[in-house]
């Protein structure tokens, strides 16, 4: 039986569903799996002809004990949960271009148009599985920059079981985005703009954090995290990384790299769990913009927290990329002393300087480039005007400057996947500051033209304030769960 442990060692091993309700371990660390599964190159062969869902449930499979989820209810949960996608392939592979050896892998075919909809849908359906046969409700909290919030707001839309706490940082994420949270008609949904975080997502992710930290707290709301932090995210968007690899090989062992527009490391820690687990993946470029805390961990041992810029792809304006801790944990050999000597270090100074073998074990297997705003707009305009003409958004752009900087350092019959992870209509200022006024209806997408004519309901609250006046709120809304008639007078 598969069993979940603490990067940092401080926790029993627990099943999978208490790793997915818990979200954080209770000892600060991440959660994984005690060992990786493998899968053979003959199974890979068998897997390489499957559909997206099929491919799913094999690999789900590995990580799911069937005595908690059953394979039939397995199936169900992914059929349920891919369902909202708009293209019948779900994930199609596309070439960008003429040049053959560059793809692009669109990963933004769910209900709101980012990458974060391919795991949260089946996360918030597997909790609200496991919430209801334990008759559980549970809290859930996160700070978003600019995706993950619309994402679990419309996978817990209207979920009996569940209340959701989307905290984003207000005027540093698009309107489009928050329109996607503030839109939606659920009594069980509660988007915050938070105001004055000089540090974006990462001043919310410290709050948080805190709240985590507050064991009473935690228990009484039933508090838990759908960020990247939790085990679930990362375990489905590794099917991703096998899927791509299928779809753009002509045999298993060709050479293949992604290109990853990385931000809290998720993504790209999830390619790196796919490659573990046996796929022949040749290399991954962490695609960074100006906030490049993982382009220098990778390039020099030294993992640092910078001040945070602001960018045109602002859903990777992240300056504390959490997921590197469990990247960490797996390159260095699953040591959990070694990974809390790090976090206690990093916690208190900031900074953590790599030993040669420990920065080359992570250099060797990840390479890096920052992509600066000017590239990125470059990239956007660039492969617009071509022949045959691609919209790229700014991180899909800020993967395709990273493998456009680095093609040459691998062999010429390698082909680069680039991970386009949001939809180009999230971001209409960026495309217009890209080609001008005169936007092409790739620019465009139905559902947010819909929400700009909808009701918003806002919500906002002072960065300083936060952690109180969420906790007043957050009881509020579960004492009205319990008496719906109260009428609560502050
Ligand atoms: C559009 C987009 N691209 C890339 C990322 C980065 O993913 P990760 O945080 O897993 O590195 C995010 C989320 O932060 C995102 O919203």
């Amino acid at each position: 039986m598969i069993q979940y442990i603490s990067t940092r060692g401080g926790q029993a091993p627990v099943n999978f569903d208490e790793a997915v309700l818990r979200g954080f371990a209770g000892d600060g660390g991440l959660f994984v799996p005690q060992t990786i599964p493998k899968i053979s190159r003959d199974r890979l062969k068998a897997l390489s002809g499957l559909a997206y869902t099929d491919l799913a449930f094999e690999i789900l499979s590995l990580f799911i004990d069937p005595g908690i989820i059953s394979k039939k209810e397995l199936a169900r949960l992914i059929d349920k949960s891919f369902a909202g996608f708009e293209h019948p392939d779900i994930l199609p592979l596309k070439p960008l271009g003429t040049d053959p050896s560059v793809l692009i892998m669109e990963l933004f075919h769910g209900p709101t148009l980012s990458f974060k909809d391919i795991a949260m849908g089946f996360l918030i359906n597997t909790m609200e599985y496991l919430l209801e046969k334990r008759g559980e409700h549970l809290t859930l909290v996160l700070a978003t920059t600019g995706d993950t919030g619309p994402a679990a707001a419309h996978a817990a839309a209207g979920k009996k079981t569940i209340d959701c706490w989307p905290l984003y940082p207000k005027g540093m994420i698009t309107r489009e985005q928050e329109r996607q949270m503030t839109t939606l008609e659920a009594a069980n949904v509660h988007p915050v703009g938070v105001e004055n975080c000089p540090d974006g997502g990462d001043d919310i992710d410290l709050v948080v954090a805190r709240l985590f930290a507050d064991p009473a707290l935690k228990q009484r709301l039933n508090l838990s995290s759908v960020n990247s932090i939790n085990w679930c995210r990362v375990m489905v968007q590794s099917i991703h990384y096998f899927y791509g690899y299928f779809q753009a090989c002509d045999a298993i062992g060709d050479p293949i790299v992604f290109s990853v527009p990385s931000g809290a490391c998720g993504n790209l820690f999830a390619g790196h769990l796919a490659r573990a687990m046996g796929l022949p993946i040749t290399g991954f470029i962490c695609a960074n913009n100006a906030n490049k805390t993982l382009h220098t961990a990778f390039s020099t041992g030294v993992f640092k927290k910078e001040d945070l810029q602001q960018t045109l792809s602002s859903a990777i304006d992240i300056v504390v990329p959490y997921n590197f801790w469990r990247f960490l944990y797996f390159t260095t050999g699953c040591d959990p002393k070694k990974i809390s000597t790090w976090m206690d270090q990093f916690q208190k100074t900031g900074e953590i300087r790599l030993d040669p073998a420990s920065a080359a074990a992570i250099g060797n297997q990840v390479a890096s480039v920052s992509i600066s705003d000017a590239q990125t707009l470059d990239t956007i305009k660039s492969t617009f005007t071509k022949k045959d003409p691609y919209l790229l958004d700014p991180h899909g752009a800020v993967a395709v400057a990273a493998a456009a900087a680095l093609k040459n350092t691998y062999s010429p019959d390698t082909r680069i996947i680039c991970l386009a992870t949001a939809h180009p209509a999230k971001f209409p200022q960026i495309m217009t500051k890209a080609l001008g006024t005169d936007l092409p209806d790739q620019a465009f997408h139905p559902s947010l033209i819909r929400s700009s004519t909808l009701c918003q309901h806002l919500r906002t609250c002072e960065c300083d304030h936060l952690e109180s006046a969420l906790v007043h709120a957050m009881d509020q809304v579960a004492q009205k769960k319990r008496d719906p008639w109260l009428i609560i007078h502050t």
